[in-house]
């Protein structure tokens, strides 16, 4: 499948634009673009680009917490263990060594900045949820952890001079030339074109949920970064694995509201249609074993009873209690008829995270100069084939740290001088060009396209995957590509109104593509990639698959071993 270098086929015609030097460019408003925006800050001038407002971002709605050592029981070894074992086998250890190690730190930046995370008896609360064996998840206001980090930090960025803040503005593509990033073409609201030169660009554009159709990501969740990153020639690792949260509700709109780990971290059971406790057959921690275990497990029971859901049993706990310690979660159970203290909650498993991304060093730098990514559209090689909970924000505080840290190293702080803008944006790699095409994509179109393409990723590439399935998933990403890469050659022509929807649909095609080529590759199961014809774990399928766009634009794919000193853990 030919993938053009950029979504705007002939960048070179961009309407009514105008250019903005700045010394670091940050694409994304979640925790892993406040914090770098308000690191880098320190060295140099910021431009803080967002798709919507600042609060609109997966960061919002975190619940459960935080994870970092502190309790005097637990170690960051304990800490490393844990990741590891959740990891699949798939972690690079140096990696978690650096999270373990610096995330007790990141804790006290983050108070510093304003965050306010919830005490007990004086000293910091911790809470337990999935596969950790000690208390080490800290929280905020019960369970509205990502709110209230999301407030600290923009009222943080709000009050700071050296960042400016560009809201609604929307990133297209990055442009580079030779191996070098030198900033990005963007779009505001108004349908005006901005080119923004930098020396160094930080992507921190978040997950993919909206790939699928069930999912606990917002609508910002369409792997942009990705999109954009792949299109430039980045690398994109670990693809494969999506996290499935195994307790979402359904609201009344149809969408997933997570019902937290923490809640089982609280002694919740989950049950089946028949009232019986079923996770003890499947794994020793029961309701507490990795995510994918958990979420596979409901699965098979939603299969063998023929149900929509099995039910969440949180009853041992009174309503105040709940209401203090789960007040999110609490009213929008009570908001459907359902009081936690009496009622079972019905939960499925829904779409939730991205282990894989734009492939990072331990700096967060990628393969092309001048290009860092952070959060979820990075893959650090941290979470290997399943993310321990919690461990995303802290990770995406650990890395914003030490990517800030690498630009000021690299004396990045100066703009210097970019290539002319129209030889970065005629570059050589703009390559072939589709031919026009006169159809009007109209917006429903667009939306068609975007739901066949999350049913047939949640029936093909779900919680399980095969051959054939994959095959066809495939088959029908490239050919609704090839429908939508033809209107774009003639969409820059007239700016209609769809042109950030259709952008995102491209980027969702992208990701889409890069999950279901890994998928097919990998021929073995593990962690958040379960093929039903290789049910089991390969040892020579410890390592990393690595997928990039060649100087012709096709995909070109790659093995890189596990950096692991340890033996087989998982
Ligand atoms: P995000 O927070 O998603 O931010 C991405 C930003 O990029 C957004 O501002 C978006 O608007 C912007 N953006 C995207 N595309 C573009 C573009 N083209 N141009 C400009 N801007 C763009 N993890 C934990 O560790 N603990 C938890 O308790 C926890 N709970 C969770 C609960 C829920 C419901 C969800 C959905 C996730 C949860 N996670 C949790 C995962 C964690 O919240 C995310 O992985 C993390 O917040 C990602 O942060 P981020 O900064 O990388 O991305
Ligand atoms: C949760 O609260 O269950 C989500 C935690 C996470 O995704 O890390």
């Amino acid at each position: 499948m030919y993938i053009p270098r950029y979504a705007l086929p002939r960048p070179d015609r961009l309407h009514d634009h105008s250019i903005i030097h700045t010394d670091c460019l940050v694409i994304g408003s979640g925790i892993a673009g406040l914090y770098s925006a308000i690191a880098a800050s320190e060295h140099m001038n910021v431009m803080l680009m967002t798709k919507d407002t600042l609060r609109a971002s997966n960061t919002q709605y975190a619940q459960g917490g935080i994870a970092a050592v502190l309790a005097e029981d637990d170690s960051p070894s304990q800490h490393k263990a844990d990741t590891i074992m959740a990891g699949a086998g798939l972690c690079d250890e140096d990696i978690v060594d650096l999270l373990v190690r610096e995330s007790p730190r990141m804790i006290d930046q983050l108070m510093s900045y304003g965050v306010l995370f919830d005490q007990q008896h004086g000293r910091l609360a911790l809470t337990k949820e999935g596969a950790h064996t000690h208390r080490r998840i800290l929280h905020c206001n019960g369970d509205a952890t990502g709110a209230e980090i999301v407030r600290g930090l923009t009222e943080t960025i709000q009050n700071n001079e050296r960042i400016t803040i560009h809201e609604h503005t929307y990133a297209i593509d990055l442009l580079t030339q030779g191996h070098r990033c030198y900033g990005v073409i963007a779009q505001e609201k108004t349908g005006r074109d901005i080119v923004v030169l930098a020396q160094s660009v930080v992507l921190a554009t978040g997950g993919i949920g909206q790939l699928y159709s069930y999912t606990t990501n917002p609508f910002i969740a369409t792997g942009d970064g990705i999109g954009m990153a792949l299109r430039a020639g980045a690398e994109l690792q670990d693809m494969e694995f999506i996290q499935f949260h195994p307790t979402v509700f359904k609201n009344k709109q149809g969408q997933g509201f997570l019902i937290s780990e923490a809640l089982r971290g609280e002694g919740a059971v989950l049950r089946n249609i028949r009232g019986e406790r079923f996770m003890p057959q499947y794994h020793d921690l029961a309701e507490l074993a990795p995510r994918d275990v958990v979420s596979r497990a409901i699965f098979n029971e939603m299969m063998a009873t023929e149900q929509p859901s099995v039910y969440l049993d949180i009853t041992q706990h009174t309503e105040a209690w709940l209401s203090q310690r789960f007040p999110t979660i609490n009213a929008v159970c009570r908001e459907h008829g359902i009081n936690m203290a009496k009622n079972l909650v019905p939960v499925a498993p829904a779409a939730h995270y991205a282990m894989g991304g734009v492939k990072t060093n331990r700096h967060g730098e990628t393969n092309i100069d001048g290009l860092y990514a952070c959060g979820e559209t990075a893959c650090t090689g941290l979470h290997g084939a399943n993310r321990l909970a919690s461990n995303s924000l802290s990770e995406s505080v650990v890395m914003a740290d030490r990517i800030v840290k690498k630009i000021v190293e690299k004396n990045d702080t100066q703009v210097g001088s970019p290539p002319h803008l129209e030889t970065l944006l005629y570059g050589a790699d703009s390559a072939k060009i589709y031919a026009s095409s006169d159809n009007k994509f109209r917006s429903d179109k667009i939306q068609n396209i975007r739901h066949t393409l999350q049913t047939l990723m949640t029936s093909h590439v779900g919680v399980e995957r095969q051959a054939s399935e994959l095959q066809e998933m495939r088959t029908h990403i490239e050919a609704s590509m090839h429908d939508v890469y033809q209107h774009l050659d003639s969409r820059v022509e007239r700016r209609e109104e769809s042109s950030q929807q259709i952008i995102e649909l491209t980027n969702l095609l992208s990701c889409a593509l890069l999950c279901t080529v890994s998928a097919q590759s990998r021929e073995e199961s593990r962690g958040g990639h379960y093929r039903r014809d290789f049910p089991h774990t390969r040892e020579e399928w410890r390592t990393h698959l690595i997928y990039q766009r060649d100087e012709h634009g096709y995909l070109k794919g790659r093995r890189k071993n596990v950096s692991s000193k340890m033996e087989k853990t998982y």
